[in-house]
């Protein structure tokens, strides 16, 4: 852990090969590390080498059209491919500095060199992005997520680009912390931030769960491993007082779909009667509805989602809620066929759309859905319909529900209209962080 924190003074703020600047180069020997001393007529951070030496630092710099520029200072945080002019010999994963095509100043960034965002800006500021600086970013994710821990003991702690923090994820079961770096600038920083967080919050391990698809994009290997401390393959959480069983290490996402903790309690306040939970994972929704609701039937179409989801009904003493292996596409329509009725509903299902191409196909999904739940409600029964496409809009999702409760012949009543929970905080701006849509509706006719 020593050298990593050692590192972090030069690898947070990035370097080059051969930085685009006049500059005459002496390798210094620190106590633990060896820093680049760079000499250089601009473009240079500082920094201190464990043997206190104050050295200043060559950045690389990356030059972006003037569409690439507008796009940052209008608030997004990535530069695509497409709008780099000049990134010669800059190293992936480098924090390099950006300038327009007039060489101006435009902010400091992660440099990719494999993906299609080739820059995730870290910052339109000079600050110096040193270890100080991330310790105040990640400082400010917790305080952000202080009165979280009134409610569970589990949240997302760094909710990448939401948290101006691109491309890292880190979230925390109850003391747990499992993280993702999902470009080649955290997975450069990855030891580094994980020795910030042993030094900042205690961890009680610490896991990486690399293995999200994405990481291709940046040619990184797909990889999930223990980094730090004992790290159990089940932790029990509780949200709002429900108890779950969750495997960091093996389950989906990083062990559970957190982005929905706060739509479960939204979905619990209006929740009556016979309940259906479709998509149910390990029954975050079903496990929260069963007090207000006589019977509660969950459905997933995986085997072991359904035996977490049978295992927390136990944990709970949660007798009313049954769970079943079930296509959900099937499950509704011989549902429909044999009569039966429910007074909720709830659908999160898998991102039927990926990408822009295959919306209107995704769309077809969503609408099937709906419209098979819309048929099932009983007069005054509540739907809970969700989607994590980026890709569909809030307003396309509604046209959806829309024509679904057209082609039902039910006439619907919106209660609320709902996002990801405060831990996925949405930056504006930036729409890609807005993904998980959630509307409440009510059959009113
Ligand atoms: C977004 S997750 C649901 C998360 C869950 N509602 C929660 O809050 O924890 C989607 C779930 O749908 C399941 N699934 C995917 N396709 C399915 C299908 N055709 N029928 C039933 N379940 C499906 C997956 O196994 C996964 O558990």
């Amino acid at each position: 852990m020593g050298s990593a924190i050692a590192a972090i003074g030069s690898e947070f703020t990035g370097g080059s090969k051969h930085p685009k600047v006049s500059k005459q180069t002496i390798l210094l020997r620190g106590k633990c590390c060896w820093v680049k001393h760079e000499i250089a007529a601009r473009n240079t951070h500082s920094a201190v080498t464990r043997s206190g030496v104050v050295t200043s630092i060559a950045m690389a710099e990356v030059t972006i059209t003037t569409r690439g520029a507008k796009r940052i200072r209008k608030g997004h945080l990535w530069v695509y491919r497409s709008d780099v002019r000049d990134a010669q010999h800059v190293e992936a994963g480098a924090i390099v500095l950006v300038v327009d095509e007039a060489k101006n100043f435009v902010g400091q960034a992660f440099y990719s060199d494999a993906s299609e965002i080739a820059l995730r800006i870290l910052t339109t500021s000079r600050d110096q992005i040193d270890r100080a600086w991330w310790r105040e970013r990640l400082r400010r994710c917790a305080k952000a997520r202080a009165s979280i821990m009134n409610e569970s003991n589990t949240y997302r702690l760094v909710y990448s680009e939401g948290d101006l923090l691109p491309s890292l994820i880190v979230d925390v079961y109850d003391g747990h912390y499992v993280l993702q770096a999902l470009s080649q600038g955290t997975h450069r920083l990855q030891s580094e931030i994980v020795a910030l967080l042993i030094e900042e919050f205690q961890p009680r391990s610490i896991s990486e769960r690399n293995d999200a698809r994405v990481r291709q994009f940046e040619n990184l290997e797909l990889r999930k491993s223990v980094l730090y401390g004992d790290a159990p393959d089940e932790i029990e959480i509780q949200q709002h007082g429900v108890r779950f069983i969750v495997r960091p290490l093996s389950g989906q996402k990083t062990g559970a779909f957190l982005d929905q903790r706060q739509n479960c309690l939204a979905a619990a306040r209006v929740a009556h009667g016979r309940a259906l939970d479709c998509f149910t994972f390990n029954g975050g929704f079903a496990l929260h509805l069963h007090q207000s609701c006589e019977s509660v039937l969950g459905l997933d179409i995986s085997e072991e989602a359904v035996a977490a989801a049978q295992h927390n009904a136990r944990l709970n003493n949660a007798t009313k809620v049954e769970f079943k292996v079930a296509n959900v596409f099937d499950a509704l329509r011989q549902m429909e066929a044999a009569g039966e009725r429910f007074d909720t509903i709830v659908l999160d299902p898998p991102a039927f759309t990926k990408s822009r191409a295959t919306v209107k196909s995704g769309a077809r999904g969503y609408k099937e859905i709906n419209l098979r739940a819309l048929k099932l409600l009983n007069p005054g029964g509540v739907l809970i319909t969700c989607t994590c496409s980026y890709h569909l809009s809030e307003e396309m999702f509604l046209d959806i529900i829309a024509e679904a409760a057209l082609d039902a012949r039910r006439r619907l009543q919106i209660i609320e209209k709902r996002g990801q929970s405060s831990d996925h905080p949405v930056l504006l701006g930036v729409p890609e962080t807005h993904y998980l849509k959630c509307v409440i509706a009510r059959v009113i006719a």
